[in-house]
């Protein structure tokens, strides 16, 4: 049977770190997937992490089962992140939280759920979005359509386009949005578009379904959240996926969350109880570590403190890469104006590079980056930096 079996396309962004790791050239430099690296151009593990992780180990009395959904103070913990933490939803018992493997889980989980609760929905997702978007919402059955979202002429939010393409979709449709940090355009929603956004939602009676994997990663954990909470304040149901991957740098430890507000404590209550179905079918519950570690730093006041030190350094050095970046391709004699990369928000760029320019860099330069011209500009370092824009500056040409 296998024989037969065509091989499937390498992954458009995980197969890109894998050809890395087989390139032998010297100093290769992989700015495809969207994981963090310090100065060094390390992954590190944070110091609030490790510290939490020693506690937890240290205490810990046994391996058996969490609940299907997770433990419920995980959950709560999770909600005041993203919704702030005197929140009118968790006041009025509205909304309940289910610890999933990543922020990939928690939509794998979503899909699935909306499949067997609202199977007659359309997911509309953002043209263009992370590409593992579609694949999930067509593994789990799910009809997905695109609203417009990028120009790439202005290099701005197309935004009439996309009111114009959401009033257009039917009652009950869901529409898929990223909350901060868009990936991979790194071009946000502003306040006033979210407003209208919501009052759109709300009148068409569209189900939002947030991703929610950057948090802290733009300007800071409240302000990322910013527009996230004007649509909870707006809309009377809605999902949220969201990951700790990027902002506890907890990547290989799967910890995220699937949030799902009702407009009445009954409600989400029966759509958490589809949930769980979904999860006890799939991985049974979930794996404890990651989240056990979110939890022990969100409640200590210290750790929280020393958490949120190295989130906001984190996003500080990519904003100082962003501009490094930009003077770099000037001082390599790039005519063109990148200017609009500092201005983009989180860890990727939209480049504006060719996928043939993207082939060349990797063939002749050893340089990966995502065919669709997404940089991950959290990968740059000052080492790496001065090869990076004497390559693009040669490719530009
Ligand atoms: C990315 O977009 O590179 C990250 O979200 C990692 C992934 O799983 O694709």
């Amino acid at each position: 049977m296998f024989e037969q079996l065509e091989m499937a396309p390498a992954d458009a962004i995980l197969g890109l770190t894998e050809a890395f790791k087989r390139d032998t050239t010297p100093n290769k430099i992989n700015l495809g997937v969207g994981v963090y690296k310090d100065a060094g151009g390390k992954t590190p593990v944070l110091e609030s992490v490790r510290l939490a992780q020693e506690r937890i180990l240290a205490a810990e009395k046994t391996k058996s089962y969490l609940p299907i959904i997770g433990d419920v103070e995980y959950g709560r913990l999770t909600r005041a992140l993203l919704l702030g933490p005197a929140n009118d939803i968790d006041a009025q018992k509205r909304a309940s939280t289910a610890h999933t493997p990543g922020g990939t889980g928690a939509l794998r989980v979503a899909a699935d759920f909306l499949r067997r609760c609202h199977d007659k929905a359309t997911v509309w997702i953002s043209d263009p979005t992370w590409a593992n978007h579609p694949a999930i919402f067509d593994a789990a059955g799910a009809e997905t359509k695109t609203y417009p979202y990028y120009d790439t002429e202005s290099k701005s939010i197309a935004f009439d386009d996309m009111l114009e393409a959401l009033e257009g979709a039917p009652r009950g449709d869901v529409v898929l949005l990223h909350a901060c940090c868009h990936n991979p355009s790194g071009v946000d929603l502003s306040l006033e578009q979210w407003r209208a956004l919501a009052k759109l939602m709300k009148a068409r009676e569209l189900l939002p379904l947030v991703d929610f994997a950057y948090q802290g990663f733009g300007d800071g954990l409240d302000e990322d959240a910013a527009g996230l909470r004007i649509l909870a304040d707006g809309v009377d149901e809605l999902l949220i996926c969201s990951s700790y991957s990027k902002n506890f740098g907890l990547y290989r430890e799967r910890c995220g969350a699937l949030t799902v507000v009702g407009n009445s404590e009954d409600s989400a209550a029966r759509a958490m109880s589809h949930v769980e179905k979904v999860i006890r079918a799939n991985y049974s519950n979930p794996p404890a570590l990651g989240g056990l570690i979110v939890a022990e730093i969100l409640s200590d006041p210290d750790l929280r403190d020393l958490w949120q030190g190295e989130v906001a350094a984190m996003r500080e050095r990519i904003n100082g890469m962003r501009a490094l970046f930009v003077d770099s391709l000037k001082a390599a004699g790039v005519a063109q104006d990148f200017s609009f990369i500092k201005e983009q928000r989180g860890m990727f760029s939209f480049s504006g590079l060719t996928r043939d320019q993207v082939a060349v860099l990797r063939l002749k330069h050893a340089i990966y980056i995502v065919s669709s011209g997404r940089i991950n500009v959290a990968g740059m370092t000052e080492s790496n930096m001065k090869t990076l824009c004497a390559a693009i500056a040669e490719v530009l040409q």
